[in-house]
């Protein structure tokens, strides 16, 4: 039998993919984060730099949720991804909210054939990167874009611990195939690697490592299929029993814990003159 395939989370067949699974970027369970999960700590640090001045860009915004909450405490919003439904969705949110000073671009900063990472934005021109959860091949370009004393802030998954209890369940559902399995290893070496390779270093960085508490067995399934192909795995009626018995054996008083780990980070340009 032919193996199937299954694009590498959080590659561009996998976010393609996940946009005809759902409306936008978002996860798809309910679950309980611990406090201080890095999400709040990333949203606080943001605010650090707020001023009718700043002109912001941010990279791979998805359905444009942040880029509408913050768009009144910042000059202008440049934000752009690579799906176009995302930024669909985007528009229609701003034409709801009616936030005059955001743009929503379709856009892929990535060239694959020529190598090559171009940010849409002039050189010069930006105070403010920002990128929740997104990829980082963008730091390449950051230091062209940015004026002299920008600063870049962004949250991004930390690699979890795979469950014990992965190995119990069909090999497509293991742990690494959900969409929630970064498998980047250290975020925080991947992180200060691509700033070196630009020429710009970490200014500071918080990791963030808390549980997260799947109440039921059904949440715990949407969250191991996340992203994968519905037709091909198995339905929630079919292997109920196996999370039953996970639930069982490794579940505490209030469901399965996972650990929701984040690493926080930002950086500052400095352009020699
Ligand atoms: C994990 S999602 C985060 C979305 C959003 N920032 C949020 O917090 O919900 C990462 C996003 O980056 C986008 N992305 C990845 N590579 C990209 C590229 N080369 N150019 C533009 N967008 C890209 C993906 O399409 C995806 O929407």
């Amino acid at each position: 039998m032919a193996e199937l395939y299954i694009p590498r989370a959080h590659s561009n067949s996998w976010y393609e993919h996940l946009a005809t699974l759902q409306a936008g970027y978002y996860y798809p369970w309910n679950s309980e984060i611990g406090e201080r999960n890095g999400e709040q700590a990333f949203l606080e640090l943001i605010e650090e730099y707020k001023g009718q001045a700043v002109n912001v860009l941010e990279v791979g915004c998805g359905h444009g949720e942040l880029a509408l909450s913050i768009a009144d405490r910042y000059g202008h919003v440049t934000a752009y991804d690579r799906i176009p439904s995302y930024i669909e969705l985007a528009n229609k949110s701003k034409d709801d909210t009616g936030a005059g000073n955001v743009e929503f671009l379709c856009y892929d900063a990535q060239n694959p054939e020529l190598h090559q990472t171009t940010l849409p934005a002039r050189t010069d021109s930006v105070d403010l990167i920002i990128c929740r959860r997104g990829p980082l091949h963008w730091i390449e370009d950051a230091a062209r874009v940015c004026r002299d004393g920008a600063w870049i802030v962004a949250l991004n998954p930390m690699e979890e611990p795979i469950p014990a209890w992965s190995s119990k369940l069909p090999h497509l559902l293991h742990f690494e195939n959900s969409g929630r399995h970064t498998g980047t290893g250290s975020i925080h070496q991947s992180v200060e690697n691509r700033l070196h390779q630009a020429g710009l270093t970490l200014h500071s960085g918080w990791s963030f490592d808390v549980p997260e508490t799947f109440g039921s067995t059904h949440e715990l399934y949407r969250m191991i299929t996340w992203g994968l192909p519905p037709r091909k795995i198995p339905s929630y009626e079919d292997i109920r029993y196996k999370l039953d018995a996970i639930f069982d054996r490794y579940g505490e008083k209030d469901g399965i814990v996972l650990r929701h780990c984040r690493f926080l980070w930002r950086a500052q340009i400095h352009k020699s003159k």
